[in-house]
């Protein structure tokens, strides 16, 4: 299954994704990396690794709408049958939407739907919840609202804060994630199709 990630910062997710491929446990390829920004770190990784990279930045485009058209034109070139949106911290419009038909999928650090949208850690400690921890779903045209595709839950201690409970959901993101593009891969998971799991299916 080839992959487009979209990444805008460090880039924990795309490395964890790229660990799982070179271990044998994620039966994908990275076709390419694209960023909303040009500092990402994870850019860099990429680069490193030999993987194509682009730059789409919503300020080289004239408005929303120009920017996301010429977004799905970029992650077209990589030919994608999977998109990965990989700490993308942005909302992908119609024109991405109708070329990659459930075929993008979002990693969350909340169980949601609780705590959408941005600082899902922190909302988590300022409702004093006892749980937390992260959801893969499918993108749809909401803000973190497509289809679940799989979670992981993690305590919530009380002398947490919003950084300290977000690396504890990142551990478990860093395994569910890779895991999931995996199940995609070999047909476990249908995405567009109600999600389904095979025996085999490891969550
Ligand atoms: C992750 O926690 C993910 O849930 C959220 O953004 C963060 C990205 O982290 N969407 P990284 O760039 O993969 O380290």
């Amino acid at each position: 299954l080839d992959l487009a990630v979209l990444v805008s910062g460090r880039g924990s997710n795309l490395r964890a994704i790229c660990a799982a491929i070179d271990a044998g446990r994620c039966d994908a390829r990275i076709a390419g990396v694209l960023a909303d920004r040009s500092q990402a770190d994870a850019l860099a990784f990429a680069a490193e690794r030999g993987i194509p990279t682009r730059v789409c930045r919503p300020k080289d485009h004239a408005s929303r709408e120009a920017w996301d058209a010429a977004l799905a034109d970029e992650v077209a070139s990589f030919a994608p049958g999977l998109v990965v949106l990989a700490g993308f911290m942005r909302i992908v419009g119609p024109a991405m939407l109708a070329r990659f038909p459930y075929r993008i999928v979002n990693v969350h650090p909340a169980l949601l739907p609780a705590f959408p949208g941005t600082d899902g850690p922190a909302q988590a400690v300022a409702a004093g919840v006892r749980l937390s921890g992260c959801t893969v779903h499918l993108v749809d045209a909401g803000v973190d609202t497509g289809p679940i595709l799989a979670q992981a839950a993690v305590p919530v201690l009380p002398s947490d804060d919003a950084s300290t409970l977000h690396t504890r959901i990142q551990a478990q993101e860093h395994r569910v994630f890779p895991a999931v593009i995996d199940a995609i891969a070999r047909g476990w998971i249908v995405p567009g199709a109600r999600p389904s799991f095979a025996p085999s299916c490891p969550f």
